[in-house]
């Protein structure tokens, strides 16, 4: 017995448990689909593709629709196919698409495997800045996908924080990419996707990408538009953050579904098939069919009606959450969110970079990640801000007077801090009592509403 893993593995049950996890883009899967993603499908190869045919319908229809062949490179693939079909269908279903890859293995590798689907070596992109809320792999120059392809900016409104739909279609105009991708990590409004359509509509060949990431669970659960109703191409998102799944990624589009195994011709309508031969074998070998039977599990959860609940749930815990910090003198930027996340100037707030307000919030059991905020001019590490969200505590239950006792302790830690004190950090043994009263509220909470492991539900 490997004890030394699994009691590291204990330690982060109990750390998960105490603590309260406000990083946006974290959450607990349900105990099906974790029982899903440790179960020996783990053992199998599955290289290819199902079958496609009749996957519209029922669970019981999509099971019995099967074709004869598949696209698969191995045999013993009887249960794989049944469960990828399954996974397809419900994710096309849930997203409106005309098809779905659920194979890829995170959210990076979804996003790589359309810009290679689609791009030659430097076509432009045209995506959001990382430091305005964009995403790593949407052009930061440290990427591999930034070497090849040619990434242009565009930012946010420094006075509204929301998009510059002027400057993005200046910059699409003078640019003409050849992908308008839309979606973020650290942005807190809803996106116009009619307007951005509307601009990718005049660039003949620009396909409309939208990352998803962050707010699937939220267009799963009704709460936030659904790009692919508002004329973009292609989503991709994780399934691991607002959607509740297990660690992975996934890409949805409109277009015609074909076998994979054949080239198509290079056009939007083909999108599905180049994207299926971009996921594997363009940018993947095996697919992971443990976590393709948990995205699965995750995709018929986010259908039911108590996932409406918890997304109305999540945008109401977060409004609550941004009024009462705003009321204890936080500055928000944006003015306070539109979904899941805010996004805090500490600088402003109470005079302390978002990598100290994160330390301090740890040592009371609150996990969230310094971020920086629009045109930060701080370094990296010491950014001038935090990001937090409400999907991990809302799924264990939490509600508006749980928003309002963690504004409280949100409030007391920024008292500790020299903004809120003529620029002297509060007494040190006054800061070390609260730390642990802290501590201890943060503790109740914890066991108040266990996490969905611990309820086994
Ligand atoms: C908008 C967005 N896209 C893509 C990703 C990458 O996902 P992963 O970490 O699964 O590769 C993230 C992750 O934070 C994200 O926020």
């Amino acid at each position: 017995m490997d004890d030394k893993i699994f009691q590291i593995i204990a330690d982060e049950e109990r750390r998960q448990s105490e603590g309260l996890e406000l990083i946006p883009s974290e959450n607990y899967v349900s105990p099906q689909v974790l029982r899903a993603m440790g179960s020996v499908l783990t053992n199998k190869y599955s290289e290819g593709y199902p079958n496609f045919e009749n996957l519209d319908g029922t669970d019981a229809q999509v099971l019995k629709g099967a074709g004869e062949e598949n696209y698969r490179y191995y045999g013993g693939q009887d249960n794989t196919d049944r469960i990828e079909r399954l996974a397809i269908a419900r994710a096309r279903r849930l997203f409106h698409a005309d098809h779905a890859n659920v194979q890829p293995h995170s959210g990076a590798q979804a996003n790589n495997a359309v810009y290679n689907a689609w791009l030659k070596p430097g076509d432009t992109v045209l995506g959001m800045d990382l430091a305005h809320g964009g995403h790593l792999t949407h052009g930061a120059p440290v990427t591999q996908s930034a070497q090849i392809y040619n990434f242009i900016s565009y930012g946010t409104n420094p006075e509204t924080g929301d998009l510059d739909y002027e400057e993005i279609e200046r910059l699409a105009m003078e640019h003409k990419p050849k992908i308008i991708l839309v979606g973020y990590s650290a942005f807190m409004k809803i996106p116009d996707f009619d307007r951005i359509a509307k601009i990718g509509a005049k660039i003949p060949g620009c396909l409309l990408m939208a990352d998803m990431a962050h707010v699937a669970g939220l267009i799963a659960g009704g709460v936030h538009p659904n790009p692919l109703d508002h004329g973009f191409h292609v989503m991709t998102t994780t399934t691991h953050k607002t959607l509740r799944g297990p660690r992975g990624g996934l890409i949805l589009s409109k277009g015609i579904v074909s076998n994979p195994l054949k080239k198509v011709g290079h056009s939007i309508e083909n999108i599905p098939t180049l994207i299926d031969r971009s996921v594997f074998p363009g940018t993947q070998g095996g697919p992971l069919m443990h976590v393709i039977a948990a995205k699965a599990v995750c995709f018929y959860e986010a259908g039911l009606p108590s996932f409406r609940r918890y997304a109305r749930q999540i945008v109401n815990n977060t409004k609550v959450l941004a009024a009462e910090l705003k009321d204890a003198g936080f500055v928000l930027i944006g003015g306070g969110s539109e979904n899941h996340l805010l996004l805090i100037d500490t600088i402003k707030t109470c005079g302390v970079d978002g990598k100290t307000f994160e330390k301090l919030c740890d040592r009371c059991g609150l996990t969230l990640n310094a971020n920086a905020i629009p045109n930060d001019t701080r370094k990296r590490f010491s950014p001038s801000g935090v990001r937090l969200g409400t999907p991990a505590i809302t799924t264990r239950g939490m509600g508006e007077n749980e928003m309002r006792m963690l504004a409280t302790c949100l409030n007391a830690i920024a008292d500790f801090c020299p903004g809120r004190n003529n620029g002297q950090w509060q007494d040190v043994e006054i800061m070390g009592k609260v730390i642990v009263e802290l501590r201890e509220a943060v503790r109740y909470l914890g066991k108040k509403f266990p996490t969905p492991t611990e309820r086994k539900i």
